[in-house]
Order: structure tokens, then C-alpha cells, then sequence
């Protein structure tokens, strides 16, 4: 199956690209090198140009009419920079999609897999969340990510359009090869600032929040690894029409985690495990904007999807610290 996969050359976009075409479908990458480093793209069938570019999409698809459907990753993602820059964020992740979707309906390619975030969802007691719980998107960033769930949800209704809406967790890791991973030059997720205090290139790592209502006071996630993530969306992508068949409705929401919550400290033991070191560690109170967290109820994907993660959370930590070593060989930069 040949898939339009928006960008293709990011984090998520070149492991699920690998992942496709181990599976024996075909990317094509749409990506304007924002932020995607062109390494990434490796030998794949790529354009370079911008989502809402509709000449550029016009030749995408005459030159692969055979395209079966679009997974949509191409957005800013940067939460703090959402705060200082909500034109850019607003601008790039919902304008431009919405011309995006539109572009793709005119062209007869309704299949759309969307990259969502869990970051849209509440505080909930117990911090296990199901699809139907309440949202509450906290940065401009998070209410992109809503925004768009909304206008596909609406133009699945009124239109040909139809769309899987899948909310990620925390992905995390690299992928099997170490072709790719983490590429920001200093990673402000938690993860890559465990592997930089490990290496040496920050003094510590800092539990930012520990009176959080969790059971060690530190905020909580679903740490899922990439290369399970990327899975996701090639079975999502060969059984698109059975979920929607299966959910009855032109569009759903489907939560991508493992179903398992892992406090800050749990993953710092875990990490300090298969590194086979203590990290050295401060205690800071929170950022402003940051969330206590959440973890998926995964009973939909298993049901309509089919999926569930397979790999650990110290797999997903080892071959990040793998590509930390790794990285510096394929990016130019440590
Ligand atoms: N990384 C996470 O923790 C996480 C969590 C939940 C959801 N997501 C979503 O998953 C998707 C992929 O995230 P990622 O971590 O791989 O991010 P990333 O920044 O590595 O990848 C995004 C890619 O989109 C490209 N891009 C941005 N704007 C574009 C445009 N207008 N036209 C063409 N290309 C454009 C960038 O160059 C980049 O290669 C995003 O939609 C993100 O919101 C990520």
C-alpha cells in the first residue's frame, strides 16, 4: 500500500516510515525540512514543500495515484514555543491542515490517520484516561492538536473525508536500527534530559514537581516506545475501513499507549537499571503549564485496532541511550 506520510522526516514520520516499509507499504514523504533533518528521509520517495502547498500536493498525487491514505504528522510541537508564537502554531497546525484536508478531498484521497496528542486530556482522578473522558488542552500548542480533531470529526460527518484520530501518549526510544531518534540539539523531554545528565552534558537531572497527587508526588505518563508507536499506524493504516466499519461513524479517537502509568521517579529507577549508573538528581517545583499527567486506557485500540504495545519500557531506554551515543554520526551534532 503506498501512504502519504506529512512529515516524514521527524521523529515519529521516519520511524513509521521504516516501520511501513517493513510491512511492505511505501512512504511517500511530504516534509518541509522545519525541523526534520534531511538525513532522516534516507532514500524514500520525497517531496520538500509545505502541507498547504495544493501544486505541490496536485503533483504528489499525480505522480502516485495509487496512494491509499494520508498519515498527517507534519506540525510544530514545541509547547513553550506555542506559548510565545500562537500565530506560527496556529498558522501551521491548524490553517494549514485544514487546507490540507480539504486539498485531499478535492483530490479523492479521504483516508486520513491524524497525530494526536494526549496532552488534550483533563486531570483525572486515578489519571487513567478512556477516549470519552473530559479535555482540556492546556497550552496553544494542545488546543492545535483539539482543533483539529474537531474539524475532522466535522468533515468526516459532512464530507467523503474519513479519519482515525490517534492520541498519542509519550512516545520515547528510537528506532530498532538506530537510523533515527531524537534529534532536537538539547531535548526538553524528560527522557533526553536523563540520557544528557547520564552523559555528562548537564550537571543533573531535575524532577520538575514532586507534590503532584501520584503515589511518589511526581508528575505521571505512558512512556511508549516509538517503534511501537509506529506499529500503531500500519495496522491502523490496513484495517482503516474495519475500525470505522467496526466504530460505526465517518471518523474516531483512538488512545496509543501501553496502559501502564510510570511515575518521574519510576522512570528514573528504571533508567538508572539499564544504564547501570546513578544519575545525578535536583528537585525543582513545577513549570508553569505542566500537567500531573495521565495514562491510556488501551481497551479501544486492543478492540478496534488490534494493537497492543509489545516492547518494554527499559527497551525503549536503552535504545534511546544507544542513539544518544549513536546520534552524533548521522546528525553531525551530540
Ligand atoms: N513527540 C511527541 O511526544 C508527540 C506526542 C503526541 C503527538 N505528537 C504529534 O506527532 C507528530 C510528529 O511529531 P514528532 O515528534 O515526530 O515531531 P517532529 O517535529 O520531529 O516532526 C514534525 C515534522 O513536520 C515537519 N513540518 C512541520 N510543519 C510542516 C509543514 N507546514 N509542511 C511540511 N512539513 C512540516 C517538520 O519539518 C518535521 O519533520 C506531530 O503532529 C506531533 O504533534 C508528538
Amino acid at each position: 500500500m503506498k501512504v502519504l506520510l506529512t512529515g516524514g522526516a521527524g521523529y515519529i514520520g521516519s520511524t513509521t516510515a521504516k516501520a511501513l516499509e517493513q510491512a511492505g507499504h511505501t512512504p511517500v514523504v511530504l516534509d518541509s525540512l522545519l525541523t526534520g533533518p534531511r538525513a532522516f528521509v534516507r532514500d524514500r520517495i520525497f517531496y520538500e514543500g509545505d502541507i498547504a502547498d495544493r501544486d505541490l500536493l496536485a503533483r504528489v498525487v499525480d505522480e502516485h495515484p495509487d496512494i491509499e491514505a494520508t498519515i498527517h504528522m507534519a506540525a510544530r510541537i514545541v509547547v513553550p514555543e506555542s506559548v510565545e508564537k500562537p500565530y506560527e502554531y496556529y498558522r501551521d497546525n491548524v490553517a494549514k491542515s485544514l487546507e490540507l484536508f480539504d486539498d485531499l478531498l478535492a483530490l479523492d484521497k479521504p483516508r486520513v490517520l491524524f497525530s494526536s496528542s494526549a496532552s488534550l486530556y483533563a486531570m483525572k482522578p486515578g489519571f487513567e484516561v478512556t477516549e470519552q473522558d473530559p479535555l482540556d488542552p492546556p497550552s496553544p500548542y494542545a488546543r492545535t492538536k483539539r482543533m483539529m480533531e474537531t474539524v475532522l470529526e466535522d468533515m468526516a460527518a459532512a464530507t467523503d473525508l474519513r479519519a482515525i484520530i490517534l492520541r498519542y501518549f509519550n512516545p520515547i526510544g528510537s528506532d530498532p536500527d538506530l537510523e533515527s531518534g531524537i534529534y532536537a540539539r538539547e531535548p526538553s523531554h524528560v527522557l533526553g534530559q536523563l540520557v544528557m545528565a547520564a552523559q555528562g552534558q548537564k550537571d543533573a537531572f531535575t524532577i520538575t514537581g514532586t507534590q503532584h497527587p501520584t503515589r511518589d508526588g511526581t508528575g505521571i505518563r505512558d512512556y511508549i516506545h516509538i517503534w511501537d508507536l509506529a506499529q500503531a499506524h500500519v495496522r491502523a493504516i490496513e484495517v482503516f475501513d474495519e475500525v470505522l466499519a467496526k466504530v460505526d461513524a465517518p471518523s474516531t479517537v483512538i488512545n496509543v499507549g501501553t496502559g501502564a502509568g510510570v511515575t518521574v521517579r519510576e522512570l528514573v529507577a528504571s533508567f538508572e537499571r539499564v544504564f547501570g549508573q546513578d544519575v545525578p538528581i535536583t528537585e525543582a517545583p513545577p513549570r508553569p503549564g505542566d500537567a500531573v499527567g495521565a495514562f491510556a486506557n488501551v481497551d479501544k485500540a486492543s478492540a478496534v485496532l488490534g494493537w497492543t504495545a509489545a516492547l518494554t519500557i527499559d527497551d525503549a531506554i536503552a535504545s534511546a541511550l544507544a542513539w544518544g551515543r549513536k546520534r552524533k554520526e548521522i546528525l553531525g551534532y551530540a
